[in-house]
């Protein structure tokens, strides 16, 4: 259980974030209830750990920038979400945020519990691929559900994450991030974000769903195979971004989205922001069937999030997530 020092540095860096100036040593000892010198020692311990809070005689304390670190005073102090990230577990390093998420769900954790990690020895990506997962730079996340859905919506799922995660580095950065289909987050031709949802469900119900979700944020480089399809925030602005403000800024567009996908358990309400983030609009794709590939025009997703995709014939057809992948005629986007 989280000792009552933690909720005070959390609630310390919650007050202080809220107002966005000062806050006087009296008040936050009336928010607290606890005293100047208890404030105070909490406020030193803060500065120690990377926070930089000014103090000011007759004006009181402001916090001027924190420290890039995962840890539950961080991410809590930021949550601005009743269900996402209702728990948040941080760890410094797993084998993958999805392993170990799956691990406690079927121990019983509940609907909304966040797990995040600085590193993963064995980050897991989509079709059995390795996502490198090194430390102090980027977010590997894991959300549960217990959504009451037929297994057959939880891509849908997925989609509704890629999307928040796109407008998550919109409303932080100045990047016009966007949706290659179904979930990777692309900013300018590159991928910034990869999702894997996994599921453990019975025929026609969902035991839980876990979603994964690696943001590259802060990287400076990339390994030479994935130098041509992958870009960080950093490297796309020159600035660095506090992982934990981008955590608590996706889950608060998930949230949202998350509650407009389950009132039809569909894309129907999102569909329209949907494609207008999705990056292939009205472009050239090429549909990577096993059973052939062929090329036309991407219109955009249906109320089922699969895609559209005009052929040659001028014919309209369904492209299932899953079966098949996209590309850009010209590239990975
Ligand atoms: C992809 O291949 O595009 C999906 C990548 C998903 C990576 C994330 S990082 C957090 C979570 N834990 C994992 O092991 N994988 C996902």
């Amino acid at each position: 259980m989280k000792g009552t020092e933690e909720l005070m540095k959390e609630a310390i860096l919650q007050a202080l974030r809220e107002s966005g100036g000062y806050v006087s040593g009296q008040e936050l000892c009336r928010q607290l209830g606890v005293s100047r010198t208890a404030v105070w020692k909490k406020i030193r311990q803060l500065q120690d750990e990377g926070y930089v809070i000014e103090a000011v005689t007759n004006k009181g304390y402001r916090i001027v920038s924190s420290p890039d670190i995962i840890s539950q005073q961080e991410i809590k102090s930021r949550l601005e979400t009743k269900k996402a990230g209702a728990f948040v577990i941080c760890l410094d390093r797993i084998d993958s945020t999805n392993q170990y998420a799956k691990k406690i769900a079927e121990e019983g954790a509940a609907e909304g519990t966040l797990v995040i990690a600085d590193e993963q020895t064995a980050g897991k990506g989509r079709s059995g691929r390795v996502w490198k997962s090194p430390p102090g730079s980027a977010v590997y996340m894991t959300l549960l559900l217990r959504p009451l859905l037929e297994p057959a919506r939880i891509s849908m799922v997925t989609l509704v994450m890629g999307m928040a995660v796109a407008e998550a580095v919109r409303e932080l950065t100045s990047l016009e991030a966007g949706i290659k289909w179904p979930n990777d987050v692309v900013v300018g031709g590159k991928k910034i974000c990869g999702i894997l949802t996994e599921m453990s469900a019975e025929l026609s119900r969902v035991n839980y769903i876990v979603i994964g979700t690696g943001i590259n944020v802060n990287m400076k480089q990339f390994p030479e195979e994935l130098a041509q399809t992958a870009t960080s925030v950093f490297l796309e602005t020159g600035r660095e971004y506090p992982r934990a403000e981008l955590i608590a800024c996706v889950m608060k567009h998930f949230e949202a989205f998350y509650e407009e996908f389950l009132e039809n358990g569909d894309m129907s309400r999102l569909r329209d922001r949907y494609n207008e983030l999705l990056v292939s609009r009205e472009r050239g794709v090429r549909v990577l069937d096993p059973k052939g590939s062929w090329s036309g025009t991407a219109l955009g997703i249906d109320a089922f999030g699969r895609l559209l995709v005009r052929d040659e014939y001028d014919e309209i057809k369904e492209v299932y997530a899953g079966e098949v992948s996209v590309r850009g005629i010209y590239g990975y986007v």
